[in-house]
């Protein structure tokens, strides 16, 4: 069962840095991770090579149900197998990311992904990023965190990180589709982005990576976690 295995729940908006920050607490705990939002956009990558109708709840369930994938490391980066093929650069597009938020308020989409990202919580524990890690999947995390950052920051980190993978982008229509992106999701009936009730918010437009690390450590600490800062 996942509530008895440590969770660290980290949403939170596009280009917040929750995953950074979240891999980087996971390799400081050696504990697994989970970038749920590449599910929502194996999904949606899925629905584009089908060319399939994204009014469909059926149609996208069942691709969601049968996503042959595969998440390993190869010299220090991730790398996603979709049917055996790297896809790892496709998802990170803005356009895929885009189709991702637009199926995820399906809810037998949300269904099927729900039980796979429950399965990701195995010994000796888990961190988790996404926007319903607190509040649908885990709501019995050890520890919640709500990170996010002002919008001006939040577009920069992700137009770095895009340029920095080799993607060409523009920062003002970048800005836009994250806008309307981040809108979506915290506008959705169903599992939408908002802090749990017993989230701790964690503003880091004016920190760096390794500053909400520190934070983040003291907190465990509190909880009795001795975990190591390397
Ligand atoms: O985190 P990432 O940008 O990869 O997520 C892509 C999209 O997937 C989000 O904009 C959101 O619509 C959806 N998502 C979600 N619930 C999650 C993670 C991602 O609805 N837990």
């Amino acid at each position: 069962m996942s509530n008895e295995i440590p969770v660290i729940a980290i949403d939170g908006p596009t280009g917040s840095g929750k995953g950074t920050i979240s891999r980087a607490l996971a390799k400081m705990l050696d504990w697994h991770f989970l970038d749920s939002g590449a599910l929502y956009r194996l999904v949606a990558l899925r629905a584009m090579q089908e060319d399939a109708d994204l009014e469909d709840p059926r149609v996208l369930a069942k691709l969601a149900s049968r996503l042959d994938v595969e998440f390993s490391t190869a010299r220090e980066a991730e790398v996603v197998c979709l049917n055996g093929k790297d896809v790892t650069a496709l998802l990170r597009t803005e356009k895929c990311g885009s189709i991702a938020s637009k199926i995820a308020p399906i809810s037998m989409v949300r269904a099927v992904l729900l039980e796979q990202q429950r399965g990701f919580a195995i010994p000796p524990g888990l961190v988790a990023d996404g926007r319903d890690m607190s509040t649908v999947v885990f709501p019995a995390a050890i520890l919640k965190i709500f990170l996010t950052a002002s919008a001006e920051v939040r577009a920069k980190r992700r137009y770095n990180q895009l340029k920095e993978k080799g993607i060409d982008v523009n920062l003002r229509d970048l800005s836009r589709e994250i806008a309307r992106r981040d809108g979506r999701d915290t506008n959705r009936q169903i599992a939408p982005l908002k802090p749990a009730g017993d989230a701790r918010v964690l503003d880091s437009t004016q920190l760096n990576p390794e500053e909400v690390v520190e934070k983040i450590h003291g907190w465990l600490e509190e909880l009795g976690l001795r975990v190591g800062m390397n």
